[in-house]
């Protein structure tokens, strides 16, 4: 781990695919216990081709665009039981992460976007690279092992832990999940089983991003491995690179994941950064419909968020599409005040989200036709019936 001192700076850079060299755009340490920055470089065309920041409704501090390239609370244990680990192997007391620590230590080729870090003293070297491979598709069972055995807490050296902290750490999220490559070397999340697990979590996701796609909503190319792995391929890379990405948590300067927001607060950003705006609106509508008739009230502000393409700021694609049983309405609010899963509450709102109610119809008509077939994709995900049916609570259509 690299121990910078409080009074010292890391550079914050931007690379993304399209950049010639990255662009120091910040400078940042830590004060009590939070990064501040100390200094943003804005105006040039470079800066403000990938810096929303400069167009949003409320410019949140810069700060807060740090927010994704900082892991969630399945990174964080990582880092805290590998903390704990090699203090047991150096003989001595354990602490508590900072926040730079987490930054230096989470791998640079994982972490989520276009930002890289580096000491300010030495601009030329990032934090957290490494040489070790990403692992492979035949190696993810063996990483389920071993995710399991972290998860049960048993006692894990330092080295069993280290391609944990290498492919998984820089993830959002609170579900086991590992990075790893495919034979084209095409970066994947690969979302593991968890013990805690009380049904076939993979095969879920499966069947409903499949459905997801169907209705009309854009995802990443993702697969289901052995029945029980959901995987996903990375849209904040390509061939040529990294791709900038910001969740609305980080384009709202929301403090967490949770926090009470409402998509009307979604429909500002698209309104700020989004060169095209109408199909972007009717994208988002259409992603609440399908929330709705899911019960996927699992939509916080981590799992939306926005890309940088050759064309400007766009919806991310959908991720994280599940149907959540025991949650009985959305986390964010579809008008000023109301998140209930009610296709027909959100038909009426259709005028403030600026759609017309003839296309909002056909919107959540697309959705229906979509979900209607929602235990066929079950079946074909390999959910058995008694799994398919215990779930019909959550579905409407
Ligand atoms: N295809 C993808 N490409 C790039 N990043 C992705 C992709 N899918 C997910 N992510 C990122 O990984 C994070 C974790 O993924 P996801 O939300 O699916 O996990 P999770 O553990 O189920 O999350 P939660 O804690 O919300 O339940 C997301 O917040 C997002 O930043
Ligand atoms: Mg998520």
């Amino acid at each position: 781990m690299i121990n910078l001192k409080p009074h010292e700076f890391l550079t914050a850079w931007s690379q993304d695919e399209f950049s010639r060299r990255p662009l120091a755009v910040g400078r940042m340490r830590l004060a009590d216990g939070r990064f501040e920055f100390s200094r943003f470089w804005n105006g040039t065309e470079e800066s403000r081709r990938f810096n929303p920041i400069e167009s949003l409704p409320e410019t949140p501090h810069a700060i807060a665009l740090m927010t994704d390239s900082l892991p969630d609370s399945w990174g964080r244990s990582i880092l805290a039981r590998y903390e704990q680990a090699c203090a047991r192997r150096d003989e001595r007391q354990p602490h508590e992460l900072t926040e730079t620590e987490v930054l230096t230590t989470i791998a640079d080729s994982e972490r989520m976007g276009a930002m890289r870090f580096s000491p300010e003293q030495q601009p030329e070297s990032f934090v957290g690279t490494s040489p070790t491979m990403l692992p492979r598709k035949s190696e993810l069972e063996a990483y389920a092992e071993l995710t399991a055995a972290f998860e049960q807490k048993r006692l894990l050296s330092a080295a069993t832990l280290e391609p944990l902290v290498r492919a998984a750490s820089a993830l959002g999220g609170s579900r086991p999940k590992i990075g790893f490559v495919d034979g084209s070397g095409a970066q994947w999340i690969a979302k593991l089983p968890s013990i805690y697990d009380t049904r076939n979590m993979g095969a879920w996701e499966y069947a409903m991003t499949r459905l997801a796609m169907r209705a009309g909503i854009e995802v990443a190319p993702f697969e289901l491995i052995d029945g029980t792995i959901f995987a996903t391929r990375r849209f904040d890379r390509s061939p040529r690179g990294r791709r900038h990405y910001f969740s609305t948590r980080a384009l709202l300067a929301a403090d967490r994941n949770h926090e009470p927001r409402s998509y009307l607060e979604i429909l500002m950003i698209i309104e700020k950064v989004c060169r095209d705006k109408v199909p972007e609106v009717e994208q988002l509508y259409r992603r609440v419909a399908f929330k709705m008739a899911i019960s996927d009230g699992d939509d916080h502000l981590r799992n939306h968020g926005f890309l940088l393409s050759e064309s400007g700021w766009h919806l991310a694609p959908a991720f994280d599409i599940n149907p959540s049983p025991s949650i009985e309405h959305l986390c964010l609010t579809w008008d000023e005040h109301c998140k209930d899963y009610d296709l027909e509450g959100l038909l009426g709102a259709a005028p403030f989200w600026g759609i017309a109610v003839e296309r909002a119809r056909e919107i959540v008509a697309d959705v229906r036709r979509a979900v209607s077939g929602w235990r066929e994709e079950a079946a074909e995900a390999g959910l058995s019936r008694a799994e398919i049916e215990e779930m019909a609570c959550a579905i409407r259509c």
